[in-house]
């Protein structure tokens, strides 16, 4: 059985998103009633009275209001409650776990990472929401409440930030009305742990695959490098051509030569290796040659087109067996704007034409893993089916509302992601001279 917690902090509307995932067929354990009912019991009663004395009982009766006021501003006493509710909440939970008959099952708790309990559940989902979305909610539902107080009731928890870091899983509820948004985020997540089920280490690294930007100065061992090597040298490639090469470049003086082409970007010079692919027809035209067979089969842009893909599958095979064996790669798409220049620079005769450079070091960060539309975007089945306006608002929505998408828009002082790509990140002038460029070396190095 696979148990999941959820949590967020007051306002997220947690509670919300985990009735969409009981009509999911998923059942939900409320913790926060199940504790509540665990304060009528004599056992918990007596622990509390020995720990807290008659100061928060009225009479025989538990004042809950009295127990708030004690442990609000006392994580001490805090502390001491959750050490004799916790441990019962998750007993209640194991229990009724067992009689659900589910293959998956749920708890909804606003403390999971206060209470350390995260560890107990295969996965935590933080429901995220604006400051100000929880602000609203919170006077919507209890109208007595004040501004100050309802700040110090968040200000109370784990920051927001933190419960998502921490999560495996976010899902964001800024607005109401907003239905459809939910369950697409919730129905990719029982899918996501669906197919967890069948997850081995290959498919782990694929699925953990982020580019990292910065690296430590550990180098890469001589080992590690042979084997990235090897496994991006038994890729699938044209007629088992293996048409492609890879300049492995370590020395950092020629790196920061290389720089200004990679527009002085950071990956280009911070990590100890950069692996280059060359779509490479040359090695095979020169074979031909010393066999007497036809000398310039391969020197056309069909042949390029195959050299382009095996290249790519050897890059692209190269930089999991990196992530596999614990280093971080990113791509560098620099390299094809400025093919001419590089083509010079790395000395490649004609029929080599260089179409990946990979940065590959030891993490110095642990990004995120970067926000991508929902798979279904890329699927079609049997033909193509264009997309809709209506489908094209529903496969962006989600990255359109995202903080990294909204930090950008202000940033720029731009309405839209789409601007963003089109009027700062690649423009229209740009690919058209870049193409040209593209075009040109092609020619020169007799593809065209
Ligand atoms: C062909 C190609 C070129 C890229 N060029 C760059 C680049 O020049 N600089 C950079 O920081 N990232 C570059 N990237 C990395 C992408 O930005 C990154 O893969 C994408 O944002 C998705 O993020 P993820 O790799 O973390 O999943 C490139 C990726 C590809 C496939």
């Amino acid at each position: 059985m696979i148990t999941i917690a959820i949590t967020g902090g007051i306002g997220t509307g947690k509670t919300y998103v985990s009735a969409i995932f009981q009509r999911e067929g998923i059942p939900v354990f409320n913790a926060d009633t199940e504790a509540k009912k665990l304060y009528a019991r004599p056992e918990v009663l007596a622990q509390l009275r020995q720990a807290f004395g008659d100061a928060i009982f009225d009479g025989s009766q538990l004042s809950f209001a009295k127990l708030t006021q004690v442990i609000f501003n006392d994580k001490e006493a805090l502390g001491k409650v959750n050490g004799i509710v916790h441990p019962l909440v998750s007993q209640e939970f194991a229990k009724w776990a067992k009689e659900q008959n589910a293959a998956m099952v749920i708890m909804e708790s606003a403390i999971i990472f206060e209470g350390g309990l995260e560890k107990q559940f295969d996965y935590v989902i933080t429901v995220d929401a604006s400051l100000a979305t929880r602000q609203r909610r919170l006077r919507i539902r209890d109208a007595h409440l004040d501004d100050a107080t309802i700040r110090r009731k968040i200000e109370a928890q784990l920051p927001q930030d933190e419960k998502c870091r921490l999560a495996d899983f976010v899902i964001r509820h800024d607005h109401d009305n907003e239905e459809e948004f939910l369950q697409q985020q919730v129905n990719k997540i029982i899918q996501y742990i669906k197919n967890r089920e069948m997850h081995n280490s290959a498919i782990e690294v694929l699925l953990n695959h982020r580019s990292i930007r910065q690296f430590t100065d550990q180098p890469i061992e001589h080992d590690k490098l042979d084997l990235i090597l090897r496994a991006a040298c038994n890729g699938s490639t044209m007629g088992n051509m293996q048409l492609y090469s890879i300049i492995a470049i370590q020395d950092k003086q020629r790196m920061a030569e290389m720089a200004p082409l990679h527009f002085n970007q950071p990956i280009a010079t911070n990590a100890p290796l950069m692996l280059i692919f060359c779509a490479d027809t040359h090695r095979f035209n020169k074979y031909c040659q010393y066999r007497q067979a036809d000398t310039d089969a391969y020197s056309n842009l069909q042949s390029y087109q195959w050299a382009v893909t095996d290249s790519i599958i050897a890059a692209q095979n190269a930089c999991v067996a990196a992530e596999s064996l614990g280093l971080g790669i990113c791509w560098l798409g620099t390299i094809t704007y400025n093919c001419d220049r590089f083509a010079e620079i790395l000395q490649l005769p004609e029929n080599v034409f260089p179409t990946a450079c990979i940065s590959i070091g030891y993490p110095a960060e642990t990004p995120e893993l970067t926000d991508k539309l929902p798979v279904e975007a890329m699927i079609h089945h049997e033909v193509y089916e264009d997309y809709t306006e209506e489908r094209i608002n529903d496969l962006y929505r989600e990255k359109e509302a995202h903080p990294n998408t909204l930090k950008l828009l202000e940033e720029n002082q731009l309405d839209n992601l789409a601007q963003i790509f089109t009027q700062r990140r690649y423009t229209k002038a740009d690919n058209e001279h870049f193409a040209q460029v593209l075009i040109e070396t092609l020619k020169n190095q007799k593809f065209m």
